[in-house]
């Protein structure tokens, strides 16, 4: 018998046993069951401060070096941890290893300009969204991770990176809470705090997206970024989108809430390219809160820890990936190109308020004013 189906026993050692729950051990079950290697039900492991350390005795025949140079493999089946392999009193070490803070203060060197917002700390450094390469981005996760400090992460970054370029357009049926601070800028058109004010914000763009289709034409230009500075970029900003759904509504109510959903659906469709961007949040992502038009137009995803698989599968197409996160806020899944774990910048409300007070509006107490006949169905939009 060659040493590739030899047994690799548990070996036993006082201490924590983690059974076939942890995901980290059947993992590394999988990929030795892969190389013809047997592991046992139940492994022994402790934590170290480097990280988690699975112990293992190498079947007889097999050298250290062998392992060794599998360690590329290894690290690629846990692309969110740092693996490495020692061998240390004749026992293969497996440490896995989360490399990333637990809390990130926001610094403004982490801002590097142009339409690159910063999203978070991974393995491979500070992992940027671009907006010129992926317009709409959809953020996902359970209350109390994040999601909101995020959105104004995301606010403050775009405010201080391009003041005169961008508008922003935020919706928060909470009550605009969250939003109070960035309301007083001149950056923000509005903030909409009710259904009334979110379906006019939200008319009010597609009418604004009818008219760049028509300047577009005019100039004969095709994508936003050869609009140079002729034309603002405008950030559509939706933390809880599912308050916006017209599912559970019933009667005249559910016309106005309908159209909103038909609007969100129209700006993903045809606003990127013409520099109007999409940040829709949702708590549960559902079929029926995340509207099939609104994930397919949004390339990039970001997500906090999600309650279960179900949701998972709603906003990725790839098991496990935010519903494995650690219970640490700021901690989500990023995936655009590829997929990162990543350590989202805490940013203080002080710091936003120091940082945006050459922002602030002549008068900046003037409350959302409607303009608009706010009556379901006047102002609806045509698709064409
Ligand atoms: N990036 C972060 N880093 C560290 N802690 C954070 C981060 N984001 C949020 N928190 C903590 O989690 C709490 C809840 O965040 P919040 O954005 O309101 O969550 P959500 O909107 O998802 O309910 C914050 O008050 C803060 O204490
Ligand atoms: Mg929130």
């Amino acid at each position: 018998m060659g040493p590739e189906l030899a047994i690799i026993t548990a070996v036993s050692l006082a201490g924590y046993l983690i059974w076939n729950h942890d995901k980290n051990l059947s993992k590394l079950n999988k990929i030795f069951k892969n190389w013809g290697l047997m592991a046992g039900e139940a492994l022994p492991v402790f934590k170290g401060k480097e990280g988690v350390v699975y112990k293992f005795k190498l079947p007889m025949g097999l050298v250290f070096d062998q392992m060794k140079a599998k360690e590329d493999a290894f690290n690629e089946s846990f692309p969110f941890n740092a693996v490495e392999l020692d061998f240390v009193g004749g026992l293969l070490h497996v440490i896995i290893a989360d490399q990333l803070p637990k809390m990130l203060p926001f610094k403004e060197d982490m801002l590097k300009g142009k339409w690159s917002i910063p999203i978070g700390q991974s393995i491979r450094g500070m992992i940027y969204h671009d907006f010129n390469k992926i317009p709409h981005i959809l953020a996902a996760g359970i209350t109390r991770y994040g999601k909101t400090v995020w959105l104004r992460l995301l606010m403050l970054s775009i405010i201080l990176q391009q003041p005169k370029q961008s508008k922003l357009v935020a919706i928060d049926l909470k009550g605009g809470l969250s939003f109070m601070d960035f309301e007083k800028l001149k950056q923000t058109h509005c903030v909409a705090s009710d259904i009334a004010e979110s379906v006019e914000a939200l008319r009010e763009i597609a009418d604004e997206i009818k008219g760049r289709q028509k300047w577009f034409k005019e100039k004969g230009i095709q994508k936003i970024q050869q609009a140079g500075k002729r034309q603002k970029r405008v950030f559509i900003i939706i933390d809880e989108a599912a308050q916006l759904m017209s599912n559970g509504r019933t009667g005249k109510e559910k016309l106005i809430y309908r159209e909103c959903e038909r609007l969100l659906e129209y700006i993903g469709q045809v606003g990127g390219g013409l520099g109007f961007h999409l940040i829709y949040c949702t708590q549960y992502p559902t079929t029926k809160t995340l509207p099939q038009q609104v994930k397919a137009n949004c390339d990039a995803v970001i997500s906090f820890r999600l309650r279960n698989s179900t949701a998972n599968n709603v906003v990725f197409d790839d098991v496990g990936m935010a519903e494995d996160l650690p219970h640490i806020p700021g901690r989500a899944v990023y995936q655009s190109d590829r997929v990162h774990e990543v350590q989202v910048p805490f940013v203080e409300d002080d710091q936003i308020l120091e940082l945006t007070k050459d922002h602030l509006k002549e008068d900046h107490d003037a409350p959302f004013v409607s303009h608009k006949d706010n009556t379901p169905g006047a102002n609806t939009l045509v698709i064409e």
